[in-house]
């Protein structure tokens, strides 16, 4: 077939949500009265929601009709056997556990290898994956390369392991206190920038000098395996799903947000080839989870995610992915948003302290910056900044900022229209042409931990 430049979604729409038209006044109450904290602005007072790409996305008629299939029964549903069978095809891993999210999955994974005092190395944590690292008594490491701490480097694979941070890690605390080294794909808090294969074969070289396991946070598998596809030479005539297969056999197991590359709603999986570690897996998993085939979900959850796991691979459809989230970044960065480079797969994130270089970190950039898309056109994005990760010097007591003020515009699957995304960038760009008017915030109250959900702001 010829090829045209137009990227067209790979799909028509069959049911709608619809969504509110807000006035200005209606979004300045609202805001108001969340104390200008957008988690707790209701859902029906937002227009565009870029709140996170986990679980947000839209369902197929196929994924809809697997919900029909479900197979309720507490112990040896026909649901599971249908997402066991798909998962080890896809993944070629020999035990699949499902679990009702990706934490549950971490959750579980660390409290059966990790011991207090050990070391788990990962190009950078997602932060809940550092909190189950962590709750264990154990340190997250992060040892990205250091073009993926550069938000303008248009390095490939910023996601890659620095690999020789890595064997000197390994050498100064020893190959007996690190169960495992974990790599994200994609590398969600640098960027939802991808890993490369020839960095997955170098780490698991590395490891298997040591007799290390290596496992993946595979919660965006498909995207990651498409910009190999697109950027690693020698794989651009290869299947994803072939890509996916050879990432994966890299790995000892995985864990899985399904809510991502799984096209669902809710759903996780914790896969491993350790046949002895599953089965303590299992046992933990029955505690708190729930009976092995269903662990934590409905029946028909399992026939949802693995419909989603096969769809996902498709290829026309990952063109569409990549293009809107690249459109997005591009036409940004046209209209004079400073963003990490090149776009990632799933968001795309503004640098708030260039953008904004008016607010000092310690009034919050990016959180000023989320506020005003809010209010000047309903949209809804989160703050990766201060709010997030700033933290209180123990000794005076002084806030400390946080290394880069980002703002993410995370993009649900399946979900927005092009005319969605350019309203966004018109209101994007409205805001910027007035950006010496936007003003930081104040906290004026905050919980002990994990603040940027339930803190109240005031406008300076
Ligand atoms: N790992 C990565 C890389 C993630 O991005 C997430 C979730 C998780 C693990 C945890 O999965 O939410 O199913 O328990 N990321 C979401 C986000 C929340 O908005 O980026 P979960």
């Amino acid at each position: 077939m010829k090829k045209f430049r137009t990227v067209i979604e790979p799909f028509i729409i069959k049911s709608v949500d619809p969504i509110k038209m807000t006035s200005e006044k209606e979004r300045v109450n609202a805001l108001e009265k969340a104390r200008y904290n957008l988690f707790k602005i209701p859902a029906h007072m937002i227009l565009i929601d870029l709140l996170t790409d986990s679980g947000t996305g839209a369902m197929s008629s196929e994924q809809w009709a697997g919900i029909m299939r479900g197979d309720e029964s507490y112990a040896g549903s026909a649901s599971f056997e249908r997402l066991e069978k798909t998962a080890q095809e896809l993944f070629g891993f020999k035990n699949i556990i499902p679990t009702h999210q990706g934490r549950a999955a971490e959750r579980i994974l660390f409290s059966t290898i990790c011991k207090e005092g050990d070391i788990i190395p990962n190009n950078t944590h997602f932060d809940t994956t550092r909190a189950n690292v962590e709750s264990q008594g154990a340190l997250a490491i992060d040892l990205v390369i250091p073009e993926g701490l550069d938000p303008s480097n248009t390095h490939p694979f910023k996601g890659n392991m620095d690999i020789i941070k890595l064997e000197e890690l390994i050498k100064n605390k020893g190959k007996e206190n690190i169960p495992i080294c974990l790599l994200t794909i994609t590398n969600n808090s640098g960027g939802g920038q991808p890993v490369s294969m020839e960095n997955i074969r170098s780490v698991r070289k590395v490891l298997d000098l040591h007799g290390i396991p290596l496992y993946l946070d595979a919660c965006r598998f498909a995207e990651n395996a498409y910009f190999i596809k697109l950027r690693e030479p020698k794989y651009k005539d290869t299947d994803v799903k072939d890509i996916v297969l050879e990432m994966m056999s890299y790995a000892e197991g995985c864990t899985i947000s399904a809510k991502k590359d799984g096209l669902v709603n809710i759903g996780g999986l914790l896969c491993t080839n350790n046949d002895s570690l599953a089965k303590k897996e299992k046992d933990l998993l029955i505690l708190t989870e729930g009976y092995p085939t269903y662990g934590g979900l409905a029946g028909r959850d399992l026939d949802a995610m693995s419909v989603g796991m096969k769809e996902v691979m498709d290829e026309d459809y990952l063109q569409y992915r990549l293009a809107q989230a690249k459109y997005l970044g591009e036409h940004l960065m046209s209209i004079g948003y400073d963003t990490i480079q090149p776009p990632g797969g799933h968001a795309i994130y503004i640098d708030a302290k260039s953008t904004l270089d008016h607010i000092p970190p310690l009034e919050f950039p990016g959180h000023a910056l989320a506020i005003e898309l809010y209010k000047t056109g309903g949209i809804r994005s989160c703050e990766i900044g201060t709010v997030m990760f700033g933290k209180i010097d123990k000794v005076t007591g002084k806030e400390i900022p946080a290394k880069m003020e980002l703002l993410r515009l995370a993009l649900p699957r399946r979900t927005h229209t092009q005319s969605h995304i350019d309203y966004v960038l018109e209101v994007a760009k409205d805001v910027l042409d007035r950006k010496k008017n936007i003003k930081g915030l104040r906290i004026i109250d905050q919980p002990k931990t994990l603040r940027h959900f339930t803190a109240s702001f005031q406008l300076l």
